[in-house]
């Protein structure tokens, strides 16, 4: 059964212990902030299936929330938590308090997400992705596999000798923007760890599953179907290799009065720049992402399709 651990200290005892019980060679990190859905459970899932050990983080770290209040009223369901990373076969579960991950209060140093950070879902969070890449920067270090500690022991003995266990971390792609900056940040600031991304998980009707979906009244809810409506029809013409035409895919969301769109694109998976004007008017080939974020009732959705062809 899956274990609770509140400290790093017990972290890596655990994990070290769990490593060498299974003789292990991979570690993985599932970072959450709780308020579990099927969503999350996907992430969970493919830990489990690529790794020996699978540590999932639970944690509503302020540093990324601008009002006290979104950070009060977001939801905290750690036993039904607990039940769902069990099912999933998660070895542990770390929650720690505040004050564990900032124990001499807010960091003074922090991970800053630069352009990357500003645009889109940045423009309307000012500093939200400079404090998710700071804990998360946090939260990767402690999942680091302890035989990869300095002072923990030996690596894993293979045939070949001994190497340090393969370390993975798992981001959900329905955060876009999120999982391109820790896809960044690993990558210019040289982090021990592979990053996977894993699809988004929707609803049957097809709204991607949110611990925030729950603030949704039902009309709301058949409202905010028309976003990934939006998305499907370029998914669509992206397939087929026509023009996208995302004019009229923007014309179908501001047909519904209840959605308010704040932003609509199609942009580089990599960088998130928009595409050139053309891309969007000549027959599509290539790769691409469609961006949506839109308010509906008290609750604002991101959305988003990988286009290919
Ligand atoms: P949270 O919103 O709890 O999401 C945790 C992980 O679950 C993220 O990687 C997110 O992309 C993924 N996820 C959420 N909904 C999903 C869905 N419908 N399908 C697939 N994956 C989904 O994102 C955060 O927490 C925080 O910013 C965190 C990275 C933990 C740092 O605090």
């Amino acid at each position: 059964p899956i274990k609770l651990v509140t400290t790093v200290a017990e972290l890596h005892a655990e994990s070290a212990r769990l490593l060498a019980a299974k003789q292990g060679v991979s570690q993985a990190l599932v970072p959450t902030m709780g308020a579990l859905h099927e969503g999350h459970a996907a992430l969970a899932r493919a830990a489990v299936a690529q790794n020996d050990v699978v540590v999932a983080s639970i944690f509503v770290n302020p540093l990324q929330f601008g009002d006290a209040v979104d950070l009060d009223r977001y939801p905290r369901t750690l036993d039904a938590d607990l039940a769902l990373l069990d099912a999933e076969g998660v070895d542990l579960a770390f929650a720690p308090s505040v004050e564990e991950v900032y124990p001499g209060g807010e960091p003074l140093v922090r991970i800053t997400s630069g352009r990357l950070g500003e645009k889109w879902e940045g423009a309307s969070r000012p500093g939200h992705f400079d404090g998710a890449l700071t804990v998360v920067a946090k939260l990767l270090h402690y999942g680091i596999p302890a035989a990869g500690l300095p002072g923990s022991g030996p690596a894993v003995a293979d045939g070949a000798g001994t190497r340090l266990p393969a370390y993975r971390a798992y981001f959900g792609q329905k955060d876009a923007q999120q999982l391109a900056l820790v896809r960044r940040m690993v990558a210019d600031l040289n982090f021990p760890v592979e990053i996977v991304g894993v699809p988004t998980v929707r609803s049957a009707e097809g709204l991607a599953l949110s611990s925030r979906n729950r603030f949704l009244s039902d009309d709301e809810r058949e409202a905010a179907l028309v976003l990934s409506r939006a998305l499907r029809l370029l998914e669509a013409r992206a397939a087929a290799r026509e023009p996208l035409d995302l004019e009229s895919a923007v014309d179908l969301v501001k047909s519904q009065p209840l959605v308010e769109l704040d932003y609509f694109d199609v942009v580089d998976p990599a960088t998130l720049e928009p595409l050139a004007e053309n891309c969007r008017e000549t027959p599509f080939r290539g790769e691409a992402l469609a961006l949506i974020a839109a308010k509906v009732g008290p609750v604002r959705l991101i959305d988003n399709a990988p286009l290919n062809s």
